[in-house]
Order: structure tokens, then sequence, then C-alpha cells
């Protein structure tokens, strides 16, 4: 439970303590030296005064020991800042393998949400502690950003392409998610909360969904209803095969038919269903329609969780 006028949020989150502890170090160092530097400011303008009679000073010679002695200091001190924050940057950046995933669409004003199994929501996540979760996030239309402050997670959200952060709650709770990029006039309403839960009690709140079908399922209805499963089953030896296969595509990396090579991510295949002759598989030609305007963006992620989930070939329409 948060107070109504917290100094500092929660840690609710298995790295917010890391955070914490870099900032704070940013912090004190910051206080140090600023309150160093102005005491000595006041003490040597004192001291140092000119009095009647006294006579003007003589010029200083440069002193290269003192020189290097606070270069060196600063640069130490400015060092172990960079690698501290460029390794939490790369923790707050790799989400463990076992992460429960959620898809998070932002619009103007407010959050819609997509668990794997399918259950949604607005405005509202759900999570059990001691999981990792990673949050896929795209917008409809302008940028938001996805900012959970007792996670001490924050992250844009862009229109057009894929981006993705990671938490482990660690203890039970309501706490405040915001949107932390000014995205129109109702800015400050697009606000929401993270409801963190017991393993146990989140497994009853899962299982107390409407019958829904999980987001692989509807993203294989898509599939079929779209005409993808027209071109993109069989096997690779197949005669009637025009388009790529898409078993075990995710995470692979594609040779491209413009030369190069791409790993083929939720960005790329999401680019591939809306531009698909953008980046053309080795070996192909372009004879697929752009599906530019005729998906959500819910139902681009259903897709790529569906392509995701492939160990097989579609089955034939
Ligand atoms: Cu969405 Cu600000």
């Amino acid at each position: 439970m948060q107070s109504d006028l917290p100094f500092f949020p929660v840690q609710a989150s298995s790295y917010a303590h890391r955070i914490d502890a870099l900032y704070l170090s940013i912090l004190a160092v910051c206080v140090f030296f600023s309150l160093l530097i102005a005491i000595l400011i006041v003490y040597y303008a004192l001291k140092y005064r000119r009095r009647a009679g006294s006579p003007y000073p003589q010029r200083v010679p440069t002193n290269m020991k003192l020189e290097l002695i606070w270069t060196a200091i600063p640069l130490i001190i400015a060092m172990i800042i960079f690698f501290w924050g460029a390794n939490l940057y790369m923790v707050a950046s790799s989400p463990p393998a076992d992460a429960i995933d959620v898809y998070v669409v932002g619009k103007q004003w407010m959050w819609k949400l997509q668990h794997a199994g399918g259950r949604r929501e607005i405005n509202e996540l759900h999570v059990p502690t001691g999981r990792a979760v990673r949050l896929t996030m795209t917008s409809e239309d302008v940028i938001h950003s996805f900012y959970v402050p007792a996670f001490r997670t924050k992250m844009d959200v862009l229109p057009g392409r894929y981006t993705t952060q990671w938490f482990e709650p660690i203890r039970p709770g309501e706490y405040h998610l915001f949107c932390a990029e000014y995205c129109g006039t109702k800015h400050s309403g697009m606000i929401g909360k993270v409801v963190v839960m017991e393993p146990a009690r989140y497994q009853e709140w899962l299982g107390g969904l409407e019958g829904g079908k999980s987001t692989v399922a509807l993203g294989e209805a898509l599939f079929q209803q779209l005409g993808c499963a027209t071109c993109h089953t069989g096997q690779a030896t197949d005669e009637s095969k025009r388009g790529p296969d898409l078993v075990g595509l995710y995470g692979r990396e594609v040779k491209l038919e413009s030369g190069g090579a791409v790993i083929a991510d939720n960005n790329y295949i999401r680019e591939s269903i809306l531009r698909p002759a953008s980046k053309l598989v080795a070996g192909y030609v372009n004879n697929m329609p752009t599906f530019e305007g005729q998906i959500s963006e819910e139902g681009i992620m259903q897709i790529i969780a569906y392509v995701k989930s492939l160990t097989q070939p579609p089955a034939r329409p």
C-alpha cells in the first residue's frame, strides 16, 4: 500500500532496489560535490578577500600534479556511474526466457492489455508475484509511455513498431500505471493500475475468465480468416507453396532477396504483414497483398503469437 504523498514509490519489482541504489549514489555524489564547492567558494571568498593596502596577488604557476588529480578523480567517478548504469540497463532490457507475455496497445487515451491466455483488460494489469512479465507494446496513434514507478520501469510505446519492457513483481498490492509521454488533451487521464497478486490468487483470477480463446488461438483464427494459410502452408518442397515457411521462423535469421539478413522478431513479422515487399525473403517474389488498414494492432499481435507458436505447418484452408 502506498501513502498519499510518498517520498519514494515502494520497491515492488525484483530490480527496483538496484535502480534506487544507483539513483541515490548519483544523488549523493552530486550533493557532496555541490556542497564542497559551495562551501569552498564562500570560505575562500572571505579568506582571500581584498583588504585595504594589501598587494595584488602573484600569478600562480600551473601545478601539473594537481591538474592530473582533479581530472582523474572525476573520470573514475564518471566511469563507475557509466558501467553501473550500463549494467543495470542490460538487466532491464533482457527479459528472462520464461517470462509471461502480455501484449499492450496504447491509444488516446487508454491502455489495452492482452494476456497470452487471451484474457483482456483495459487500464488494469493483473500479474503474479515471483514471475517475470514481458510487455510487448505498440500504439495505435501517437507516442505514449508505459510507466510503473513502483517497478522502476518506463518505456515509450510507439506507433509502427514494438518496444518491450519486463519486470518481476515481488510484493502483492496495487500500483499506479501512468502514461509518461504527453499524448494529447487527456494524457493526464491515461492512467491505470497494476494489480500484483499471490500466484494462487492469480491462477484463480486467470481461471475466472469468459471461456476466452488464447492469443495463439485467436491468431490462428485470423490467419485462416485473412487467407494467410493459402500460401504459408505445407513443406518447403511443395509445388503449391508460394510463401516462406513459418515453422520455427520466430527468432531465426532470415536471408533477404536484397542481400543481407534480419532476425525474424516481432518488428520484422509486423512489417512483413503490413508491407510485404519491404524485406523480401531470398528466393521469393512478392505476390502477397498488404494488410495495412485491414487488421488491428491487437490482431497483428495475435498473429505474431501464433507464428511464434508454430511447430508444424499451419492447416490448409
Ligand atoms: Cu498516452 Cu500520454
